[in-house]
């Protein structure tokens, strides 16, 4: 995979081994960005099982990384620590029981972890991923451009393909992100979308063969339920994000990518697009909206910011 003079010397750990955690390690084993993938996870045998299933891809591709069993605090000295811990939803439990057990999960995980090493990369995916990316900034300690969510990246990659495929070009020539809260009140920036600078809705206007603005938004807004109700979680799509994201920083290649990170006016974490590169968040770009996408985006993090508040009560 690599030539032999350009081994990788980053380290990565990702703390939680489940379908998303293995599947985020097997992205960057095959993308060999990092030299070492530092795995941790309470259920020690399932974390051995892990290193010793995933050893035999990184052997098998002869990729640049090496993957190994780690502790909390090992992981906290990584490049950058990959947190995708957290529980599945079970039959029966509600969505508030499941956001609590997964809050209290991710309390444990940073403190677990704190002190991180001072210039530790953060990159939370465990949902629900900008209330937890919340928590997590606020007690790991840490510089805020220093951890970040996945956010709505995903959701961005997912809606560019349905509207790649509606129009007939490749999804890298369009420029559309998804912003704000992950999940049911995301937000389509369908204001500032383009086809490589033409607007979108000059390009193919909405209804010209079927292509409309609140269609493909529910279908991108139910893309992940539709993968969950059958599968369980999505962990392909959100490996592949992650491994994506810790190219960026690692490369620190100054990609432009919609991330959950602390939003000041409204004391919570929800995502718009930033620049990443080696010291994490880069510069923020300030990317324009429209009043009825700043609306949404306004209602849905006052609502996390109270959510965060009665957790907090
Ligand atoms: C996803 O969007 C479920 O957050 C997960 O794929």
């Amino acid at each position: 995979m690599l030539d032999s003079n350009m081994k990788p010397t980053s380290r990565i750990a990702i703390v939680g081994v489940g379908q998303v955690g293995a599947a985020a390690a097997y992205a960057l084993i095959l993308s060999s960005i990092a030299g070492e993938l530092l795995l941790v996870d309470v259920r020690v045998d399932w974390r051995d099982g892990q290193v010793r299933d995933l050893s035999d891809v990184a052997y098998g591709i002869n990729s640049g990384t090496r993957v190994r069993a780690a502790t909390h605090r090992e992981a906290s000295q990584c490049d950058v620590v990959v947190i995708t811990a957290g529980s599945r939803w079970s039959i029966g439990e509600t969505n508030i029981q499941h956001m609590h057990r997964n809050v209290s999960v991710m309390r444990s995980v940073i403190k677990a972890m704190t002190p991180f090493r001072s210039d530790a990369i953060v990159l939370v995916v465990s949902n629900p991923v900008d209330l937890l990316t919340s928590i997590a900034q606020e007690l790991s300690g840490l510089p805020r451009f220093q951890i970040f969510g996945s956010g709505t990246f995903l959701d961005s990659v997912r809606l560019r393909g349905l509207v790649a495929d509606k129009a007939q070009v490749a999804a890298d020539a369009i420029h559309l992100s998804v912003v704000g809260i992950h999940g049911d009140s995301q937000v389509v920036a369908w204001s500032n979308a383009t086809v490589n600078g033409v607007p979108l809705d000059k390009f193919l206007p909405p209804d010209a063969s079927g292509f409309g603005h609140a269609d493909l938004e529910d279908q991108c807004r139910f893309h992940a339920e539709s993968i969950v109700q059958v599968k369980g979680s999505t962990p392909f799509g959100m490996g592949s994000a992650v491994a994506s994201l810790c190219a960026s920083v690692l490369l620190n290649r100054g990609d432009v990518r919609p991330v959950s990170y602390f939003q000041p006016d409204f004391g919570c974490c929800f995502s718009l697009p930033v620049v990443l590169g080696r010291k994490g968040i880069m510069r923020t770009i300030g990317m324009p909206l429209d009043d009825h996408e700043k609306a949404i985006l306004s209602r849905s993090a006052t609502k996390l910011r109270e959510t965060m508040d009665r957790i907090k009560t």
